[in-house]
């Protein structure tokens, strides 16, 4: 009895998730291997991986293309939380995983599968992320995690897929571990794991150099509506086009990067590196807007919220019910987060210099410090007198 008889693989065309397919079938006596290699707009051509996973010895090669419901139904979401794991990170990889859980989910009920499995290691966030999402979406389903067991290094490994006739281009093998998609890229290891090596330049794919970036401040508008991004100076983009190029727009700026030791689940400390241009500057334009158009409690009530759904989506718990919750709260703050942010570009800063907004609450004749001032000034007195009472009481007491 192997551990599962057929088996919905996710699928990169890489050395480990090319290894796992005669690996499921000769080691874990896996009848049947079917991939799934999901399209989210890391612009790789599909056609060629869909081919090397019959070549590895899959019975079929599933691609689906997920870019629209991955900016969506993920990404945008997590914009409206204005979610930055450990303040920083904006989840560019995280909000991936559990798209691609629903998917190896929704292929393993379609083709009566009765295990799903992924290439991930033991050592990161992502077999997280897979394994909770998969149990959360179809507790029934086993989920199958071979390069977490199988002990093999990466010139074993090809070693191995070379028995079963697999073969890997001799391309210039990169130290790096890099994983893209339309968010962003985010590359760790080889020199990258002295935290104090400078990143070298030629890992940047989305952002320019500042020494080639324009010597002209570019401006850029985005129009959200309820939270949502929607155009770019006055044009209507579909949210693909949308966050391609504002991706561009950015990059060209040098603006979108980040370098940061990070706090893995399973309690690693990291060094990455991300490019992130699109989704780093639509949660700054958005949380600036929602300072235009939300009242001080909700803002700041708030902000303790998107601490929250930061980690749960960093630490795998998209599918959680705790989630669902907390996006009734936040989906109930976007209604009025309607508006314009306008953006300088410049030598690697995105600097907000204006907002606007039909729901703005920001009130001219409260904030003026000119001569239509309609603050009650004498109000004030009151007000502090009240305020300061139990501070007065104290010291009274105390000193
Ligand atoms: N540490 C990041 C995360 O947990 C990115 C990991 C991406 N994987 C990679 N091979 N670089 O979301």
């Amino acid at each position: 009895m192997g551990r599962a008889e057929k088996v919905v693989l996710a699928y990169s065309g890489g050395v480990d998730t090319s290894v796992c397919i005669p690996y499921l079938k000769e080691e874990w006596g896996v009848k049947e291997v079917i991939t799934l290699a999901a399209d989210l707009g890391q612009g790789d051509e599909l056609e060629p991986i869909r081919q090397k996973a019959l070549k590895c010895g899959a019975v079929e090669s599933l691609v689906e293309d997920a870019t629209a419901s991955f900016v969506k139904d993920y990404a945008f979401p997590a914009i409206q939380a204005n979610t930055l794991y450990e303040n920083r990170y904006p989840l560019s990889t995280a909000l991936a995983r559990p798209l691609i859980a629903k998917l190896l989910v929704e292929a393993a009920e379609k083709y009566g599968a009765d295990a799903v499995a992924h290439g991930c290691t033991g050592k990161g966030n992502d077999q997280v992320r897979f394994d909770v999402g998969i149990m959360a979406l179809n507790p029934e389903l086993k989920v199958l995690a071979p390069a977490r067991e199988w002990g093999m290094s990466r010139e074993e490994a090809i070693t191995y897929g070379e028995k079963f006739g697999i073969e890997f281009p001799v391309k210039k093998s990169s130290p790096y571990s890099i994983d893209r998609n339309l968010l962003g890229r985010s590359i760790e290891a080889g020199p990258l794991e002295d935290p104090m090596t400078e990143p070298p330049e030629e890992i940047y794919l989305m952002t320019e150099a500042i020494a080639n970036t324009p010597d002209e401040p570019e401006y850029v508008t985005i129009g959200f509506e309820a939270g949502i991004p929607v155009s770019i100076n006055g044009n209507n983009l579909d949210p693909v086009a949308l966050i391609a190029q504002l991706n561009q727009t950015v990059g060209k700026h040098g603006v979108g990067r980040l370098d940061m030791i990070e706090n893995r689940v399973v309690g690693i400390k990291s060094r990455e590196i991300y490019e992130a241009p699109a989704l780093l500057v639509l949660i700054d334009a958005h949380r600036d807007l929602e300072s235009l158009t939300l009242t001080a409690d909700i803002t700041q009530y708030k902000r303790g919220i998107e601490q929250t759904y930061g980690e749960l989506v960093y630490r795998g718990l998209w599918y959680s019910p705790l989630k669902a919750a907390l996006d009734a709260f936040i989906q109930k703050t976007q209604e009025r987060v309607t508006g314009e942010v306008r953006l300088k570009l410049f030598k690697g800063n995105a600097t907000i210099v204006g907002r606007r907004s039909p729901n703005s609450i920001y009130t001219p004749d409260l904030a003026t410090y000119g001569a239509d001032d309609q603050f009650d000034h004498k109000a004030a007195e009151g007000f502090i007198y009240i305020w300061g009472l139990p501070t007065r009481v104290w010291s009274q007491k105390t000193r």
